[in-house]
This record gives structure tokens, C-alpha cells and sequence, in this order.
């Protein structure tokens, strides 16, 4: 079953650099089903639902590994099966001498609308990776974002606005 973010909330989590939960909020604890201790030091990919193209994570850790942020939605699954939908944006964070110390992610509810268009832009994104692994997972996004004549970030935040 699907369930909902509300309006004004945000799910926030932070993670070391190997992606293994740091922190939790309330929200990101009671939305996930799992207790605090289940989740503190799991690695965050606990939340990740098979409906998700490996795609999407990948083009997300070459970012903050490369000390930028991203935005993606991203479809998450409960520890009863449920899920839910998010507008992640995910950012490394630094130290004083500007050395990444993990990563930190804040979501808001996402728009139905935008979820109408990357459903089935996901859903084709993971039949290529079924089909052609990664790769063909990949040229599949570089020809969907190449047909509307935009930029990965600019059509995510389009999408959100
Ligand atoms: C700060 C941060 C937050 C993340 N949040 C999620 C999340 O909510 N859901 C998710 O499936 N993966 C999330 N990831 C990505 C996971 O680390 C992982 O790459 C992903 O679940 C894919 O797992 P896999 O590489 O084992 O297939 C997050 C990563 C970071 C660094």
C-alpha cells in the first residue's frame, strides 16, 4: 500500500561516507516502520524498493562523491512492504579544511504531477537496465532528457515546480 508524506513535513537523514544511517529524524523513523536501532548504522539502501532503476542511485553517489548535490525522486519501501514516494535532495557534508564527513538528505512530499511523468520514465529506465544492464539504462535517460532539450537537474526541478 502507498502511504503519504504530508504537505509541510520533511524526512531528513544523515549518513557516513559509506552511506550507513548516522541520523534519523522522527518522520524518516515512523514513515520507514523500522526503530531507531534498526536503522542507525544499517546501510541506507534498507529503504530501497525494487522499483527504483539502479540508474538513479548511481548518477547520486557520483555526485556527492564529487562534492555536489543532487535532487531525484525516489520510490521507498517500508519494513511491511509498504511505500512511498519523496523529492530527495541529498548533499555531502564538509568539515573545516572542506573534507566530506558524510551526506545528508532532506525530503519533502513530491508532486503528484511529477509522478505522472517519472513513474513511467522509471519504469522504463529499469526495463533497459533488465534488458542492457546500466548502460542501456543510462543512454535511454540521455535520449529522454535530449528530446525535451534539458539537463538532468532541469528537468527534476521542472518537474517539482
Ligand atoms: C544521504 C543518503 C540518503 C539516501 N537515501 C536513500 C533512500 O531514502 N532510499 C534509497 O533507496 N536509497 C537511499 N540512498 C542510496 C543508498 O545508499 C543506495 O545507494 C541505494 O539504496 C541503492 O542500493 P544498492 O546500491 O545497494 O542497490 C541514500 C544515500 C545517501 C548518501
Amino acid at each position: 500500500m502507498q502511504i503519504y508524506m504530508k504537505e509541510d513535513d520533511f524526512i531528513v537523514s544523515k549518513t557516513d561516507l559509506k552511506g550507513r544511517i548516522t541520523y534519523g529524524n522522527e518522520i524518516f523513523i515512523q514513515m520507514s516502520g523500522y526503530s531507531e536501532q534498526e536503522l542507525l548504522g544499517a546501510p541506507h539502501n534498507i529503504l530501497r524498493h525494487e522499483d527504483m532503476p539502479a540508474l538513479v542511485f548511481k548518477l547520486l553517489w557520483e555526485r556527492i562523491k564529487n562534492k555536489h548535490a543532487i535532487n531525484a525522486y525516489v520510490k521507498n519501501r517500508c519494513k511491511n512492504g509498504d511505500f512511498y514516494w519523496v523529492f530527495a535532495n541529498v548533499t555531502p557534508s564538509f568539515d573545516k579544511s572542506s573534507n566530506p564527513i558524510g551526506y545528508y538528505s532532506v525530503r519533502r512530499k513530491p508532486e503528484p504531477k511529477a509522478l505522472e511523468v517519472i513513474e513511467p520514465i522509471y519504469k522504463a529506465l529499469l526495463d533497459a537496465q533488465k534488458r542492457g544492464g546500466i548502460a542501456e539504462s543510462e543512454k535511454l535517460l540521455h535520449e529522454t532528457l535530449h528530446k525535451e532539450g534539458v539537463t538532468y537537474d532541469e528537468f527534476i526541478i521542472n518537474l517539482q515546480k
